[in-house]
């Protein structure tokens, strides 16, 4: 594709070829990194997902997820919106493939839906969805950029759920089928595989609070359903393992540095309980430390759940933990069922607005540096990658640039407190932007804008933004 083309599909004219000096939003003061500073082995991505950008819910023999579901119930979603559409990536791959490539971009995490290619979770295999994703894949190959997939980015057949979903035991098989299934047909072309997105966000808000899909609520219905999940992230690992010779495999867990409020005890206790279940209840078990009930005693009553040999099923030699961070927790100590302690807001703290982003989340690069050097800690983990990084801010389009300064501080920011922790000896290596381009954040609908590329939802007509232009120009300094 010549420059005039890419051009094109970047929604750009010659006034926003370059990246503009950066003005950085206030008390974030943004780094000079260099792309040479990370070495030529890190690797540098953009990630999405599949019912965040494809659409097509129910084309060519997809079957309903449970997002399709939730989405289509009335009052789950903040604006109404659901992912029918999204970005049309099912239609529109080659074209925001060759984007990402003109941006240089050499590596892009997607995932693949579960009811595309198992129309009800098991059994019956829809033919059409194995070939979309294998069309995405070789597209992406062809473009020079190298696919990474997980397989579970929280779309669980509608049919799966309405067996129980991630409360049947079985889930652990029909995953291991799927995951079987979509690698062995895969395998050959992608070698860089992620098994669960966020099992904690899945699971919390998904069976505990009811925010996202299935919307079910109840600390027994998410203790159960954690640890089904916590054996297929293992299940899936070894599957992976097997079928795909040469795999790099990992899964991703969204972790967020906690803090207590004062140095009393009891806010002590509460962020340290807090820290367990948000931070370490998915991790410890795979790394074959088992559930951390010390620090958060509700999680003894897995037990009940637990059968001969699961302790060690829940074990898997990953080849890289995938760290998603985008904010930090500041706790107290607070009478909240269960939990005994609250999360306090942001702006409760006495954070400026500019520093907290459009889903009310602080921005705080130093959290980033915390969490990579608590996670190299542990002397099971071999590497880290950061799979998931970014900020929602809101973004205007101006002729044809989006001049999201605020977007381009924080990513500088969270870098260079990448970098800290890698030149201190953290085995830190690769930064995924959470996201290519802007699409369905769960239940905030399409308010929130993570892109690099900004998305006209109405016209699906893409602008890079100047931090997608400023990113172009981060990677071609090697
Ligand atoms: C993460 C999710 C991802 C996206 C970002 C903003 O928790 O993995 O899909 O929604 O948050």
């Amino acid at each position: 594709m010549n420059r005039k083309d890419w051009l094109k599909l970047a929604g750009l004219t010659g006034l926003a070829l370059a990246s503009r000096p950066l003005q950085a939003i206030p008390h974030l003061v943004a780094p000079r990194i260099s792309r040479r500073d990370f070495g030529p082995d890190f690797t540098f991505g953009a990630a999405a997902a599949a019912y965040q950008i494809e659409g097509a819910w129910n084309l060519d023999g997809k079957g309903p997820s449970v997002w399709d579901a939730f989405t289509h119930r009335n009052g789950k979603i903040k604006d109404r919106s659901n992912g029918d559409t999204a970005c049309d990536f099912y239609h529109r791959y080659p074209d925001d493939i060759r984007l990402a490539k003109g941006l240089g971009i050499q590596h892009l995490r997607l995932s693949t839906a579960w009811s595309r290619i198992l129309p009800e979770g098991k059994g019956k295999v829809n033919q059409a969805g194995l070939d979309f994703y294998d069309r995405v894949v070789d597209s992406c190959l062809e473009n020079g950029v190298v696919p990474w997939l997980t397989l579970y980015h929280w779309d669980l057949p509608q049919a799966l759920e309405d067996a129980g979903g991630w409360r049947n035991r079985d889930v652990v098989n029909w995953f291991s089928d799927y995951a079987d299934l979509t690698t062995r047909r895969l395998g050959d072309r992608v070698k860089n595989w992620m098994v669960l997105n966020e099992p904690m966000a899945f699971v919390g808000l998904g069976y505990m609070l009811g925010m996202h899909a299935p919307g079910k609520k109840g600390p027994f219905k998410f203790l159960k359903a954690a640890h089904h999940a916590t054996l297929a992230q293992a299940a899936g690992g070894r599957v992976v393992r097997a079928n795909v010779p040469g795999a790099h495999i990992g899964t991703t867990f969204s972790m967020s540095h906690v803090t207590p409020r004062s140095e009393h005890e009891k806010d002590l206790l509460a962020s340290r309980k807090v820290d367990a279940l948000w931070n370490r209840l998915f991790l410890e078990p795979a790394l074959g430390l088992g559930y951390p009930e010390k620090d958060f005693p509700l999680l003894k009553h897995i037990e009940r759940y637990t059968q001969p040999g699961d302790m060690e099923s829940l074990a898997f030699d990953f080849d890289f933990i995938g760290l998603q961070n985008y904010t930090r927790e500041v706790i107290k100590k607070a009478f909240v069922p269960f939990l005994g302690a609250k999360f306090i807001p942001p702006a409760k703290r006495g954070v400026p607005p500019e520093n907290i982003t459009e889903m009310g989340w602080e921005v705080y690069p130093e959290g980033i540096y915390q969490l990579l050097k608590k996670l190299a800690a542990y002397p099971q983990i071999k590497k880290i990658i950061v799979t998931e990084n970014g900020a929602a801010f809101p973004d205007k389009v101006e002729g044809n640039e989006v001049k999201d300064n605020a977007r381009q501080s924080f990513l500088q920011s969270y870098l260079g407190e990448v970098l800290k922790a890698k030149q201190e000896g953290v085995p830190v290596n690769g930064y995924f932007v959470w996201t290519l381009m802007d699409n369905f954040e769960w239940a905030e609908g399409y308010r929130p804008r993570f892109g690099l590329i900004h998305v006209d939802f109405e016209t699906q007509k893409r602008t890079v933004k100047q931090s997608g232009l400023w990113y172009r120009d981060f990677l071609s300094e090697h």
